[in-house]
């Protein structure tokens, strides 16, 4: 069953009732200034940070779950109805939301009034605009008052749910005309503040919250609404709002359209005031003045769109597969954007209280992220860099305001360095710019303890070289890229975490997931190194991934599979010898990536076993069988009930490791039948049992141990969207930068035909055509036939290339 349909022309997502399953959300905002909107214009706003610069509150664990957001209520004589179906929640007679690029419109139509509510963020500037248009489409006049409302959040999102004793009591706003100015804190150590104004003269505001709701009511009936008037109520402390109320007449045909703005500004600290408790206004006035007319805002959405356009034809498919184009030209890149801005930070699922930003999160959205921006993906690789320590090992997260490592979790995931290594050997392919290397960059961010970055990545190697176990194999620490792995933890008090509970530095658990890591990691770095002229260290790099490669084969190969670890005892963990968890997908798919065994014939045996018993309707699942007890010894992992998360359920994010590895193997047929089974756009059909969205990827999918086989959750945050992008643009049709070009080397399915691909590589746009036709074999650039796979780069501004398979 569908809620909806793709509209690929327009790039978007139609949602055609407010029932979906759970709120289908999309992102505004590309960088500073960030919207969550659902399908009923529920969500939150933050300047940076869904931490420490929130702006509109939301509400966890909220029944029902999606109220906030953007409200608006048109009163129609008795008839209170909203464009967004929320908050009146009125039944419409016609309601249609589409999820775009960086914006989402709602048209609905109750009793011949007809709204379309536009939201997006422009680029450059911090603000939302929604633009409402109202159409009076029945034979008479129509006297309307339309009410907007959103509810500030007092900045900090930890201590607005927390601090009640405090927070009631400093809630400060100044309203002058139709905009609401929001300073609370302003008075004292903030120099910032946010507004909502309206482009038209307001019949009345309120800016309390209990003023405009009245007693014991809730969103979706406020008294100020129901009686047609607003309160002009003034916050003091409690709650406040933003409220404005506008009269609208509208003869039979007419259209009028109003302009609200959400604003963020910061303000020079010596200039903070315009005289004393008076806030100096003048950057908003500007923002307000800016977007106060249709016509700069009807601009503002085509730079928006053209900045989209501009973007996705960077890489650009032509096949004939449907679901496959739209997933690869716009719904894979559109989530490595939001991937690569929130990391893991902000969702309906990711409070945006906790984690920021995750190290190796961070460097794994780069890997779908680099070709669409590479200079913020330089920045972001500096930034992520400079919270390691000097030993090599890092901070595992940072909080993207103050781009400080979170001393809450600390470091010790023995995984996260190698990451580093994978993004910035990554961003190199892809642009050429082997400068970023020689970027002074800090570590711990202590100001002169600034190296190379180059140093980093030595430095991320060789954590691994020098902290590895009883076989030969890399020690784990608290975690690897599974969090939920923890074989240095024994915890038996709950509220404990897994995490950081437990020693990480553990002499004894091993990783054989980081082996395969540090053996394919390993070899970009002797690669890079080579080509900056360091032979010597290549060489060592290379005995050094040989040895691991050789004590995987030894230790970390259980006859049928690659095990996934060795406890703290020196048990094997994903081994046939378990009684639970006998298999798990990690090691299946990186060690087979990284070609480990590759003459012995153990990638081939690892996908079939992993064929035989992880593969299911929605992809592969994590592990086999479930745990069904806690293991002490295992941490995490144990706790989720068999089926769910890291226990069992299909984690999304490793699938694409799976599908990579068939491709290493030249399995295409296996290669694609997998990236297609948990690929949203394949599962759009079954949106009712799937649940989230079917335009982008959740976290994961239940097992078929869990009750609800099938049903996903967390959707948007996950290294699934840079993962799959990777997959199938890279390894299957094949599509690859080198660090001396860009390589055609499809990998492709029997059901996968002739197809084109456009690729901005360099400065060149290639066109590239993919034929089945063995008769001419090969690769042929500008027609003329050439050796290999690389496509020699050359100063042309445009390149034919055929590639004939
Ligand atoms: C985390 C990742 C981790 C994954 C598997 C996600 O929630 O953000 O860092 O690799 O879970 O445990």
């Amino acid at each position: 069953m569908k809620y909806g349909y793709f509209d690929d022309p327009n790039r978007e997502y139609v949602i055609t009732t407010p029932e979906t399953p759970l709120p289908w959300i999309n992102y505004l905002g590309n960088d500073g200034f960030y919207g969550l909107i659902s399908n009923t214009a529920g969500g939150y706003d933050f300047y940076r940070d869904a931490k420490l610069r929130r702006i509109t509150r939301f509400r966890y664990n909220n029944v029902p779950n999606d109220f906030g957001g953007r409200m608006y209520y048109i009163k129609d004589g008795d008839t209170v109805w909203s464009p967004a179906f929320l908050p009146a929640g009125t039944a419409l007679d016609s309601y249609e939301c589409r999820h775009g690029m960086g914006y989402t419109t709602f048209t609905s139509v109750k009793n011949s009034v007809e709204a379309k509510l536009t939201a997006f963020v422009p680029l450059g500037d911090s603000c939302e605009l929604n633009m409402l248009d109202l159409v009076n489409n029945s034979g008479e006049t129509k006297e309307l008052t339309v009410f907007s409302c959103i509810e500030w959040c007092l900045w900090n999102a930890v201590d607005d749910a927390n601090n009640y004793q405090r927070n009631l009591s400093i809630g400060e706003l100044e309203v002058i005309g139709s905009t609401i100015y929001h300073k609370t804190e302003y008075r004292e150590r903030r120099n910032h503040y946010a507004f909502f104004t309206v482009n038209t003269d307001v019949a009345g505001f309120d800016t309390d919250r209990d003023t405009f709701l009245g007693a014991r009511r809730f969103w979706n009936d406020p008294v100020v609404v129901e009686n047609g008037k607003s309160g002009d109520s003034v916050a003091s402390g409690w709650y406040p709002i933003a409220s404005h109320s506008i009269k609208v007449k509208l003869a039979p045909g007419e259209k009028k359209s109003f302009i609200f703005q959400l604003g963020y500004v910061e303000v020079d600290r010596d200039k903070k005031w315009e005289s004393k408790g008076v806030i100096n206004k003048a950057p908003a006035k500007a923002l307000i003045e800016k977007y106060n007319s249709e016509a700069a805002c009807d601009k503002a959405f085509a730079d928006l769109a053209a900045y989209w356009s501009n973007l996705l034809s960077i890489y650009h498919l032509e096949s004939g597969n449907d679901k496959l184009n739209r997933m690869v030209n716009i719904w894979h890149q559109y989530q490595c954007m939001v991937t690569f801005n929130m990391s893991r930070s902000a969702s309906y699922w990711e409070t945006g209280t906790g984690r920021g930003m995750g190290f190796r999160d961070s460097c794994q959205d780069l890997l779908g992220f680099m070709h669409l921006v590479p200079d913020r993906a330089r920045a972001r690789i500096i930034d992520i860099a400079s919270i390691q320590f000097e030993n090599g090992s890092t901070y595992h997260q940072y909080q993207p305001l103050t781009k400080r490592g979170n001393a809450d979790i600390g470091g010790g995931f023995n995984d996260d360095p190698l990451w580093l290594v994978a993004c910035t050997c990554a961003y190199i392919r892809e642009t050429g710019d082997f400068t970023i290397l020689d970027h002074p960059t800090p570590f711990n961010n202590v100001e002169g303890s600034e190296k190379p970055l180059l140093e980093h990545l030595r430095r991320s190697v060789n954590f691994t070289i020098n902290n590895k176990g009883p076989h030969g194999l890399p020690l784990i620490g608290r975690a690897d890229w599974n969090d939920c792995l923890n074989l240095n933890c024994f915890s038996y008090e709950p509220g404990e975490s897994f995490q950081t509970f437990g020693p990480s530095e553990g002499p004894v658990a091993e990783s054989v997931f980081i082996a395969g890591m540090f053996v394919k990691y390993g070899l970009e770095y002797a690669d890079l190194c080579d080509h900056i002229g360091l032979a010597d260290e290549a060489a060592t790099i290379r005995n050094e991934v040989n040895n691991v490669k050789t004590a995987t084969e030894q230790f970390g190969w259980d006859g049928e599979w690659f095990v996934r670890a060795y406890d703290a005892n020196g048990n094997k963990v994903g081994s046939d010898e378990c009684e639970e968890g006998k298999i798990f997908i990690e090691p299946q798919g990186f060690c087979t990536m990284a070609g480990i065994g590759q003459e012995k014939g153990y990638g081939r045996k690892a996908l079939d076993s992993v064929k035989k018993y992880l593969v299911n309707d929605y992809g592969v699942e994590i592990l086999a069988p479930c745990y069904t007890t806690y293991h002490v010894e295992l941490g995490e992992i144990s706790s989720y009930p068999p089926g769910y998360k890291e226990n069992g359920a299909i984690f999304t994010h490793n699938n694409p490791w799976v599908s990579v590895a068939a491709t290493v193997i030249g399995d295409g047929d296996m290669a694609f039948d997998i990236y297609k089974r948990s690929c949203p756009a394949f599962l759009e059909d079954v949106s009712e049992i799937h649940r989230t969205e079917p335009y982008v990827y959740s976290q994961m999918i239940a097992g078929r141990s869990a009750p609800r086989y099938g049903e996903a959750k967390n959707s948007f945050l996950t290294g699934t969207a840079a993962w799959a992008f990777v997959d199938i643009s890279q390894a299957i049709l094949g599509i690859t930068p080198t660090l001396d070009g860009l390589s055609v080397k499809p990998c492709l399915p029997a059901d996968l035909d002739d197809y084109t691909v456009t690729r901005r590589y360099r400065g060149c746009e290639y066109h590239i055509h993919v034929l089945k036709d063995p008769a001419k074999k090969g690769l042929y650039v500008d027609g003329t036939a050439t050796e290999g796979n690389l496509i020699p780069i050359n100063d042309a501004s445009e390149i034919e290339v055929e590639y004939y398979i």
